[in-house]
């Protein structure tokens, strides 16, 4: 009975995967304020020009730098475990695997865009990177890999989040980092929002537009912008998650999945664990991809594929995605990596060519599946992760019905010890359950009606 299947460094990939060269329907571009096409060079004061070049990349494969590689290697390759407890608890016919991102120093598939974030801006000059972390995940990652090499680090967190998790601004301070509340009074973006609503639970899209501000108005011009989602750039960094799965699964002779799930907030854990194997969907796999969000905040389930900007204040380019606008402030879930009104490009043009499957859990099944994971296999997962856990075991009963043995895949994309405060809610029976009247952001995709429209392009095969 083997448990984990562990990869040695040097069996780790040295190259990262890039669907946007495979996907069978084409990108639309990101557009500028004027309705036109943007072009690299009008990102350039927000992120440092090699980072720019990875975004608008349509090579397959691109080489990761030496320096990353070396500091990824301290937690990767990380253990594909097989769930033998949980699968006995179901009483599943199903076998279940899930890759384990917890082991990284912060805790989650973060820090494997983080450290190439770092580095590149690093080597282009850059003395200070700003950004907006949710759950504190993404935040304290990039307070991390700045540490590392030696770059300063500003971190605007969500305000519901900052108040939810304050041992995660502690861990960002330790690394070195600056951490404040979003909507802070330091930025233009900031105070605007806390003029209208000073008791805002604060969203992911108000503290992007508050990083985004930071730096670009910093007279050094040695600051740049780093995304812990949504951009292709980030999505490529992940892949290496998915890309070690498939040489585990090699090792140990399972042929393919039939199910891969994880959650989704920007898209990130989502897309690095299943763009691999999206390849092979395309080259005609039979492989059931479903990516999961909250029934709070459904992104690809209930918002459209319209242009919005990444941003309340409408600071970023307009990206085709799944949307419920930039105005949008999710219901205050303990999942803060998950309040996020968009959805990566990438994976939102995979959801309308057909080869993803959105699906919307509430909180209650999700705490519900979470406090079965640590209670069988022993991890206690991050609220996030445990929308993946929710679906995986949707679908080990489902094949248990069908009395089907399929492989099922999910990525365990961060442990929950600094998210107690959630399970304690859950556990004294505080919680309940958001699903979302269409009144709630009727008025923010109302929003969208005056942008351009990005055209729903697919094959028709999936
Ligand atoms: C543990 C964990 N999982 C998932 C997510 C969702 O982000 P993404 O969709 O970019 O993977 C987050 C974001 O903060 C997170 O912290």
């Amino acid at each position: 009975m083997q448990i984990k299947v562990y990869l040695t460094e040097d069996e780790m990939p040295r190259q990262w995967y890039n669907l946007a060269a495979d996907l069978p329907s084409p990108m639309q571009p990101p557009l500028g304020p004027d309705g036109k096409p943007i072009s690299p060079d009008m990102l350039a004061p927000v992120f440092p020009m090699n980072i720019i070049e990875q975004e608008v990349s349509q090579e397959r494969w691109i080489d990761i730098p030496e320096p990353v590689l070396e500091i990824l290697a301290r937690w990767r390759p990380s253990p594909l475990h097989r769930a033998y407890s949980l699968e006995k608890a179901l009483d599943t016919p199903a076998e279940i695997y899930y890759k384990n991102e917890s082991l990284s120093p912060p805790g989650s598939h973060k820090p494997n865009t983080a450290v190439p974030q770092a580095y590149y801006n690093k080597v282009f000059g850059i003395k200070r990177i700003t950004t907006e972390t949710g759950a504190g995940q993404w935040g304290s990652a990039l307070a991390f890999a700045c540490a590392l090499f030696g770059l300063e680090c500003k971190v605007y967190m969500v305000r519901i989040s900052f108040d939810q998790k304050p041992f995660r601004k502690i861990m960002m301070q330790t690394w070195g980092a600056n951490c404040v509340a979003s909507p802070s009074t330091e930025t233009k973006a900031g105070r605007d929002v806390l003029a209208k609503h000073p008791d805002t639970p604060g969203s992911l899209g108000i503290a992007i537009s508050e990083a985004v501000e930071a730096a670009v108005t910093d007279s050094t011009g040695k600051s740049r912008y780093a995304l812990g989602s949504v951009l292709n750039h980030v999505m490529l960094h992940q892949t290496i998650i998915g890309l070690e799965t498939k040489k585990q699964f090699a090792k140990i002779g399972v042929k393919k999945p039939d199910i891969v799930i994880a959650c989704a907030g920007g898209g990130s854990n989502f897309a690095g664990l299943s763009f691999p194997f999206l390849t092979d969907k395309i080259a005609g796999a039979n492989i059931e991809v479903v990516a999961v969000e909250p029934s709070s905040c459904p992104t690809m389930t209930r918002g459209p594929f319209v242009y919005d900007h990444g941003d309340t204040a409408k600071m970023t380019p307009l990206l085709p995605m799944h949307s419920l606008g930039h105005d949008f402030v999710p219901p205050p879930i303990h999942a803060g990596g998950l309040r996020y009104h968009g959805m990566a490009p990438l994976v939102s043009q995979a959801i309308v060519e057909g080869l993803v499957k959105p699906r919307a859990i509430g909180q209650l099944e999700c705490y519900a599946a979470a406090v079965l994971f640590a209670r069988t296999e022993g991890i206690i997962p991050a609220p996030e992760t445990s929308h993946a856990i929710a679906a995986a075991v949707q679908e080990a009963k489902k094949a248990k019905e069908e009395g089907k043995k399929k492989v099922i895949l999910f990525n365990f994309s961060g442990h929950g010890l600094m998210d107690l405060a959630g399970y304690d809610n859950y556990l004294q029976g505080k919680l309940r359950d958001y699903p979302l009247p269409d009144s709630e952001f009727g008025p923010s995709l109302r929003e969208l009606d005056k942008l351009p429209k990005p055209k729903a392009v697919k094959t028709g095969k999936w």
